[in-house]
């Protein structure tokens, strides 16, 4: 699983804007089939973080109910915004359940933040 330090929020019902700057954001599909790939989309964040040389996203790395779906390694001179898309096939035995999406975003100044998110799967 993931390994370090991962920052949380001091209170989670009262992001500051440094919160809103690093946990990341998911998007999913309205619709998920298992068996048919879907696109994740992971930003960070709610607020965009910036991608500056002194500062910015190093990587982000998403898992499918603790399986690792894949790490995107950002580089500046190629991602101008902080934010990831994962291309998921479920496994047919997950149709019918709910399954758990966790993303993990690395600042080089902020280090590791993550969130979760509750997919249903048909
Ligand atoms: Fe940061």
């Amino acid at each position: 699983m993931v390994e370090g330090n991962i920052n949380k929020p001091a209170d989670p019902k009262n992001l500051t804007e440094g919160d809103k700057k690093h946990i990341p954001a998911i998007y999913v599909p309205k619709t998920i089939v298992a068996g048919e790939p879907f696109d994740v989309i992971v930003q960070v964040g709610l607020i965009p973080h910036v991608m500056e040389e002194k500062h910015h996203i190093e990587w982000i790395e998403l898992y499918l109910n603790d399986t690792k779906i894949g790490k995107v390694e950002l580089s500046l001179r190629k991602n101008k915004k902080a934010e990831a898309t994962f291309t998921i096939k479920a496994d047919k035995s997950l149709a019918g359940k709910e399954s758990k999406l966790h993303a993990l975003e690395h600042c080089n100044v902020h280090g590791t933040w993550e969130e979760f998110m509750t997919i249903k799967i048909s």
